[in-house]
């Protein structure tokens, strides 16, 4: 083989070696690297002799050159360890770790009352069948009220103190709404959760202008007040515990007929009412509505009705949340100071 050619691969090892030892820090080392390993290192350039050379000694060529790269990388790492050792080291001895320092471990956030005990109401609904639902919280006062049966000018407006956004439009003052979204745009049989915040102009110790609910609804062939009330029986024991006891008192709401409240066995005095301020001494508290859809309903929905029948209910989230971890003040939950929040 040509003299030079191979002279000048030797070059370029000798002074691959001599560079990579008299590194000074892994920065300078990495540069060599770069200078005689690098995609357009020496090295890469020493290849391109080859097209010069006789065929038959290309062979030869190829093998030296790739010798010497192997060399040079096994020096190039033997080099590096010896070099980031000595860096570790130089740090270590004038940075001083003082391992029995005691840092105050980080906040842990968790989630927000009401947004637990929403999931807790969705995953107890879910195992009967249930799933979830959402709709706009700017509502169309038609959805809000007209499709539930609540006419224009009608008392029963009185119910639910109402934000107006325009003529036509209400921050929706229950999740109900979510009923004649569904049944407008889904096929029966349903069985449909929905939840999320309702407004209304109230405020004092036990309302709020903005709180949660959530909304039932089951549409199928045949459905009965005795379905309504297994379902909800159920529900409450899932949620409050076995021992609470559930009952229903006639009442009314445009939306069904026949029309119920909603109330559970007060869980601080077990439904004895003695001495007790959450139940106001009468051993039960209210937690919402319900009853079995008004066929006027289905109208407005255009379903067909008897062939369609259907319960629903709507409970009040902070009510339950109330209920279930014995919080005195309704306004405790918007106020998000930490304190509070941390106890659960
Ligand atoms: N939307 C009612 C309210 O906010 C609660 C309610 C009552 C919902 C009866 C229902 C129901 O679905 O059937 O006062």
């Amino acid at each position: 083989m040509e003299n030079t050619v191979q002279n000048k691969l030797n070059a370029i090892k000798e002074g691959a070696i001599r560079d990579f030892n008299k590194a000074q820090d892994s920065t300078e080392l990495y540069n060599f690297k770069v200078q005689y390993l690098g995609k357009s290192g020496a090295l890469t350039e020493a290849m391109k002799l080859m097209a010069n050379l006789p065929k038959e000694e290309k062979p030869l060529f190829g093998k030296l050159v790739n010798e010497v790269k192997a060399e040079l990388e096994t020096l190039y790492s033997e080099v590096e360890n010896k070099i980031k050792n000595q860096e570790i080291n130089a740090q270590m001895s004038h940075q001083k770790l003082d391992l029995s320092f005691s840092v105050a471990s980080p906040a842990k956030g968790n989630e927000h009352p009401i947004f637990r005990v929403t999931n807790e109401i969705v995953s107890i609904m879910s195992r009967l069948g249930y799933s979830l639902r959402t709709g706009p919280l700017i509502e169309k006062d038609y959805y809000n009220f007209e499709a539930l049966n609540i006419p224009p000018n009608h008392p029963a407006r009185d119910m639910q103190d109402t934000f107006f956004v325009d003529d036509t439009h209400v921050l929706r003052t229950h999740t109900s709404p979510i009923q004649i979204h569904s049944l407008e745009n889904e096929k029966p049989p349903l069985r449909i959760i929905g939840t999320g915040s309702v407004f209304r102009c109230d405020s004092d110790i036990s309302h709020l202008p903005n709180f949660h609910q959530i909304e039932g609804m089951c549409v199928d062939e045949k459905v009965s007040m005795a379905d309504l009330k297994g379902t909800i029986s159920f529900f409450v024991k899932e949620f409050f515990g076995p021992q609470l006891q559930t009952r229903f008192r006639p009442s009314f709401f445009p939306f069904t007929e026949p029309s119920a409240e909603v109330d559970c066995s007060c869980p601080i005095c077990k439904g004895k009412g003695t001495n007790c301020s959450l139940c106001k001494q009468t051993g039960w508290i209210e937690i919402g509505g319900c009853g079995l859809i008004n066929p006027k309903v289905f109208e407005f929905a255009k379903v067909e009705y008897p062939k369609w029948q259907g319960f629903a209910f709507g409970f009040g989230i902070e009510r339950m949340a109330i209920i279930k971890y014995g919080v005195d003040d309704i306004r405790h939950f918007p106020k998000n100071d930490v304190r509070f929040l941390n106890q659960f």
